[in-house]
């Protein structure tokens, strides 16, 4: 029987972070750890066994200002006014997260690694049920997660980012993206600085779980 050492597996669960101001944005990232963690996340599920994954690596300087330019095209305004609605509202961990947010987008440029999942969606009709579109979002966060997680049991650390999105086109003309490839996120990967991240608050645990009925 295959035990895991709880304790650690816990930490790795409870601490893998958003990290935006904590990428060291001066340390080189080898090509082989990203192939390693990429390795990894295919183990991930996903619906029909598909693995209709891939993952474009960005590191070429001028392919990075661009994919940071279209960042902050999407990013600019939403940014700020989030950051002043949650200090508005008092939500102090809201507004810590907008302020750590709009760092990223000053400088997505100099994370030393870009990585852009994208899913093959060429047999999804626009107009498909909503069912269709959870299967495919379902069949690469698993992967996108674990990619995650085995960067940071290797002292990286990356950041889910979504907002270039507004600009999907734009990116797959830079990367020559085919069409049937939906992009699903862009990430900043670089090593951390330090090591020692914490879990973050959340709802209590019992707020969240409905045992047998809903209003249970
Ligand atoms: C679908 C999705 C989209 C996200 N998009 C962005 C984004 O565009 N920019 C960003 O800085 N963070 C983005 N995030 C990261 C979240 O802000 C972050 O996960 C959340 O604040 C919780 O922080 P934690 O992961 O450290 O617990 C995204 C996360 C998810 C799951």
């Amino acid at each position: 029987m295959t035990t895991f050492d709880l304790a650690m597996t816990d930490e790795l669960l409870s601490t893998t972070r958003a990290v935006r101001k904590r990428l060291d944005l001066d340390r080189p990232v080898e090509q082989s750890v990203i192939r390693d963690c990429i390795d990894l996340s295919q183990q991930a599920p996903t619906g029909s066994n598909k693995q209709g994954w891939r993952w474009v690596v960005v590191t070429d300087v001028a392919k990075r200002q661009a994919l940071a330019d279209l960042y902050r095209q999407g990013a600019d305004s939403y940014l700020g006014e989030a950051k002043q609605a949650a200090e508005k509202r008092g939500a102090a961990q809201d507004a810590r997260v907008f302020d750590s947010a709009m760092y990223l987008a000053e400088r997505f440029q100099d994370a030393p690694v870009h990585v852009i999942p994208c899913i093959e969606a060429g047999h999804i009709p626009a107009d498909a049920p909503r069912r269709a579109w959870i299967g495919l979002g379902g069949s690469i966060f698993p992967a996108i997660w674990s990619f995650q997680l085995a960067l940071r049991s290797r002292g990286l650390g990356s950041c889910l980012t979504t907002l270039h999105l507004a600009r999907e086109a734009e990116a797959s003309a830079l990367l020559g993206i085919p069409e049937n490839m939906v992009q699903i996120a862009l990430l900043p990967v670089a090593y951390t600085k330090g090591t020692d991240f914490k879990p973050a608050k959340r709802p209590p645990i019992d707020d969240i779980i409905h045992w047998d009925h809903w209003d249970a």
